[in-house]
């Protein structure tokens, strides 16, 4: 029990005889009696515990059972309640923090995390060792190889044999401190097992922290059971955990670590070699990739990592790839680094990862622009991080083309924040000769006949009034990239159009004055229904652009939306445009000239911007935008941030004069990214491209003179 804070005298230590009568000075001869012999055990505690730690977590070979090793901690933590003094921030009993931070504090890596090259092929390893054969003049390389983790990279400082700091990877040069998070992982070593003095004074371990299957789905069942949002994949989750702000929240979750690398040291180095150094490390009780080989031909790697392309299912971790490395140190040296990727190491990537499902059946979606898709149906297979019920099959052609068949065992594959596709039938599966896909003849929602574009090999269904397009028209309409109306989700838009509500998008302005009826249909809450009141209301302040965008007219996306907008400056204006004037704005070529052209033709769409005006909706834009302080540069938006959704901070970036592309190229100025934008960022990597995360961003933002609500 802790003491109190009252003044009443503190109760006799365990094992201290207190006599009836005592002075104050044997009373505290006594305590101090106490104080040592518990020292004493706490150590004797703390080393066992950190002993069948090691043994349980990162040997997978525990020598006592739970119980025993309950009672230990038990002891431990009572002991340490008792005599608080001998409370220490890498006892075991630390390893949960009570308190939640308020932010992560920004830490300089003292030396850049760099990423890596990738290679796909055999071909492509033999070249990056040719570069090397030239640099080095030398042919006799020492190659490890080791198992790409999946998972987060992370640094650790390690000063006088204790656990001092661990930060998140960051842009490689600043990342965040989560020290409080990373002491929740049981496999990481909050004191080394070594005599201090025989250790460097200070030294930085890198590592890749993960989750593994087994934890993922032990975690997803809970979620499940408690109803809420299932987690995408193990590394997304892990990356969310170790962000927590609460670090009860990351202990609860189990997260694992592999060293792959010692960093800094100061002092002597350990060994001349990564593999020496990374045995160093291991014997220090760091985990260490039991997987990890040594080879001495780029021959031998090529099978080592084609081998692991089919044994990674058998890990209970996701891997991507192998990484290869040079294994001198001095070698390394000598190799270097181009950008932020050094020479002496690089990826074999895997490929995407693919499974076999049975394809139920091909259905056909109709889009807001009537064009129908068709799409398979899936019997749910887990494949690259995520469960797999559907994937677009594009159009006829593609299906014929890969000659995909309903009730065929087809390929899926997926690849990291990639969407799932198709990648063909298992013929040798095909039982008889199941009937060719045909497209319908009628629109499967309205039964109107289906029109080919003769140009596109697309098929549409052309009823203005078909229900799903015009619902799918009222989804667009009060997306976050056009008017940013919430609540009007597909069901909600489906029932607006079946109950009749909304014929026309200018419809949705009129819904406030029939609240009572919507009361009466929709099984609706008054505080709801309000807030798309609300909503709806605001939406009317949004500039020309969102609303070019909301109209959904063929071919103007938020660039063109856009371009227009500050061309025109007002609807007005962009009305009363010629083909011409339209097609003289930069970036707008001749299809998408007439395509607007041809729109505001239209006597029934003319008729719905009126009534969308005459419902006070904003007609014009602000163009003093140009000139902002992002002018000229181009940037990448990936994964998910935290104050803005994708749409937000694209619309801000713009907003600031800068430009947003979607792929990232040498041109690219810097890559915005969150949580879990792979793909990108590994481009971004690779070609030496700036990362900033959301701070960093927003830091950038700020030296640029930004004021937040700009
Ligand atoms: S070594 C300079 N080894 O892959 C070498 N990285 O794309 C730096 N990773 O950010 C990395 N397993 O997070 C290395 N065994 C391993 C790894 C590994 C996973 C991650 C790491 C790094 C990324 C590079």
């Amino acid at each position: 029990m802790a003491k109190s804070a009252d003044s009443r005298p503190p109760k006799p230590a365990r094992g201290a005889s207190a006599p009836a009568t005592t002075t104050q000075a044997e009373e505290h001869e006594d305590e101090l009696r106490a104080l040592q012999a518990a020292r004493g055990r706490v150590d004797a505690l703390r080393t066992q515990i950190r002993d069948h730690d090691y043994k349980y977590y990162v040997l997978a070979q525990p020598e006592i059972g739970d119980s025993q090793y309950d009672a230990l901690m038990r002891e431990l933590r009572e002991l340490e309640e008792e005599f608080p003094e001998l409370l220490s921030p890498d006892s075991p009993t630390q390893r949960v923090a009570g308190q939640a931070a308020e932010g992560f504090a920004v830490v300089e890596h003292r030396e850049p995390m760099l990423s890596l090259s990738n290679v796909f092929d055999r071909e492509e390893l033999f070249a990056w060792e040719k570069r090397m054969v030239r640099l080095a003049e030398r042919d006799d390389f020492t190659l490890v190889c080791e198992p790409k983790i999946d998972g987060l990279a992370i640094s650790l400082v390690y000063r006088d044999g204790r656990f001092e700091r661990g930060a998140t990877r960051g842009d490689g040069f600043r990342g965040e401190d989560i020290t409080q998070n990373l002491r929740t992982i049981r496999t990481l070593p909050l004191v080394l097992d070594a005599d201090p003095d025989t250790l460097p004074a200070a030294f930085e371990v890198r590592g890749e922290v993960y989750m593994s299957k087994a934890e993922f789905v032990r975690l997803n069942e809970q979620r499940a059971e408690a109803g809420e949002q299932l987690y995408m994949n193990p590394r997304n989750t892990a990356a969310g955990s170790l962000r927590q702000l609460d670090s009860r929240i990351t202990a609860s979750r189990r997260l694992n670590l592999f060293v792959y690398q010692l960093g800094w040291v100061e002092g002597e180095r350990p060994a001349s070699t990564h593999s020496g150094s990374i045995e160093w490390l291991k014997s220090l009780g760091f985990p260490t990739n039991p997987l990890t080989e040594i080879f001495h031909s780029t021959g031998e790697v090529s099978l080592f990592c084609e081998a692991w392309v089919e044994r990674r299912e058998t890990l209970d971790y996701e891997i991507d790839g192998v990484v290869v490395k040079v294994d001198d140190i001095t070698t390394q040296r000598v190799l270097g680094a181009v950008g932020r990727e050094p020479r002496w190491a690089t990826a074999w990537k895997f490929p995407a990862e693919q499974a076999v499902t049975r394809l139920r059946e091909i259905q056909v979606s109709v889009g807001r622009t009537g064009v129908l898709t068709p799409f398979a149906v899936l019997e749910p297979v887990f494949v690259g991080g995520a469960t797999v019920s559907m994937a677009t099959l594009h159009n006829l052609d593609h299906i014929r083309e890969l000659d995909i068949r309903a009730g065929d065992d087809v390929i899926v594959q997926r690849a990291g924040d990639v969407i799932p596709q198709v990648v063909g039938p298992v013929l040798a599966r095909r039982k008889g000769d199941p009937p060719v896909f045909e497209m319908p003849s009628e629109c499967p929602v309205c039964g109107t006949a289906v029109h080919k574009d003769p140009e596109q090999a697309a098929y549409y269904c052309p009823n203005r009034n078909c229900p799903t397009k015009l619902a799918r028209q009222i989804e667009h309409f009060t997306s976050r990239g056009a008017l940013d109306i919430e609540g009007f989700g597909e069901q909600r838009s489906a029932m607006l159009v079946e109950q009749g509500f909304v014929t026309s998008l200018a419809d949705l302005y009129d819904l406030p004055a029939r609240r009572e009826e919507l009361l009466a249909v929709e099984k609706i809450g008054e505080k709801t229904l309000d807030a798309l009141f609300e909503g709806l209301e605001r939406s009317k302040q949004q500039p020309l652009h969102r609303l070019l965008i909301a109209l959904g007219i063929r071919h103007v996306g938020s660039e063109t939306a856009r371009a227009l907008a500050l061309n025109f400056g007002s609807m007005e204006a962009l009305r009363n445009a010629s083909l011409e004037e339209i097609q003289s704005v930069p970036d707008v070529g001749p299809i998408v000239a007439e395509a607007v052209h041809q729109y505001f033709q239209d006597p029934e769409y003319q008729a719905q911007v009126d009534r969308l005006a005459a419902a006070g909706l904003r007609m014009d834009e602000d163009v003093s935008a140009r000139g902002g302080i992002l002018e000229g540069l181009s940037i990448v938006a990936t994964g998910s941030l935290e104050q803005w959704s994708r749409n937000q901070v694209e619309e801000l970036i713009k907003r600031l004069g800068g430009k947003v592309s979607g792929a990232v190229s040498r041109k690219t100025s810097f890559v915005l990214a969150g949580e879990g934008g792979g793909s990108k960022r590994d481009k971004a990597e690779a070609l030496g491209v700036e990362i900033l995360d959301e701070d960093e961003f927003i830091q950038r933002l700020r030296d640029l003179g930004w004021s937040e609500g700009e």
